[in-house]
């Protein structure tokens, strides 16, 4: 049997990328939950639909395809939007739209379905609290503004992502930061049975074996 590994934390602090390793290492899927509420803002950015009018936000879904495949990829109703759902604009408004009770529990019910079999390696902000409550491990990672904005500024240089500069990355960060954590439905919060790893001054391997390390009991029960 496979166990289910849920991480949250604030944005850019490693999740995705550690969840990726995670889910090569362990031959599990990895789910990017953020991949899904930047879809639904891409979408009602590009129609028009004011991103705080719930109605039409989830009106909109009942007609939205989100597929996120197991190399990373995401398309949007059958288009391939992995970059189109990177820029500084549309992570303001995921981060929006991800406070509207009905588009959480639309897309929550959405990632319970996707992982109903053990096997996930889940990254968001509401994993350990709501999506998967009874995940075998639960990681809350963090990392200091200064050192997730670099990340983030470092990865969209990479990437050919159209970017801010840094301190305007440290500005948006410490934004999305204040809304995550005030919003009124399923805030960021540390779960009472999540490990908290502070990831500012660790390697990527170093986050992996100790997010390994947390597994290891239950993988051997798995043999
Ligand atoms: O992880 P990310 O930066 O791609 O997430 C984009 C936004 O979606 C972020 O502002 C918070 C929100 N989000 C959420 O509320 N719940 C999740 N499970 C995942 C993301």
């Amino acid at each position: 049997m496979k166990i289910n590994i849920a991480i949250d934390g604030p944005s850019a602090a490693g999740k995705s990328t550690i969840a990726k390793e995670l889910a090569k290492k362990l031959n599990y899927v990895h789910l990017d939950t953020g991949a899904m509420y930047r879809c639904t803002s891409l979408k009602a950015l590009r129609s028009g639909i004011a991103l705080d009018d719930e109605n039409a936000v989830c009106e909109m879904l009942k007609d939205t395809d989100i597929r996120l495949t197991p190399d990373g990829e995401v398309f949007l109703d059958g288009e391939n939007v992995s970059k189109a759902i990177r820029t500084d604009e549309n992570s303001l408004a995921a981060s929006a739209v991800s406070s509207l009770a009905r588009v959480r529990s639309d897309l929550v019910k959405r990632q319970q379905e996707m992982a109903k079999e053990k096997g996930f390696i889940m990254d968001g902000r509401d994993i350990g609290t709501v999506v998967l409550k009874d995940a075998e491990v639960k990681v809350f990672m963090t990392a200091s503004v200064e050192a997730r904005a670099q990340r983030r500024y470092d990865q969209n240089l990479a990437q050919g992502i159209l970017t801010s500069d840094l301190e305007t990355i440290k500005k948006e960060i410490s934004e999305r930061d204040y809304n995550d954590t005030h919003r009124e439905f399923s805030p960021l919060r540390k779960a009472d049975d999540a490990v908290e790893i502070d990831t500012s001054y660790m390697t990527i391997p170093e986050v992996c074996d100790a997010v390994l390390k947390l597994a290891e009991p239950f993988l051997q029960k798995e043999e």
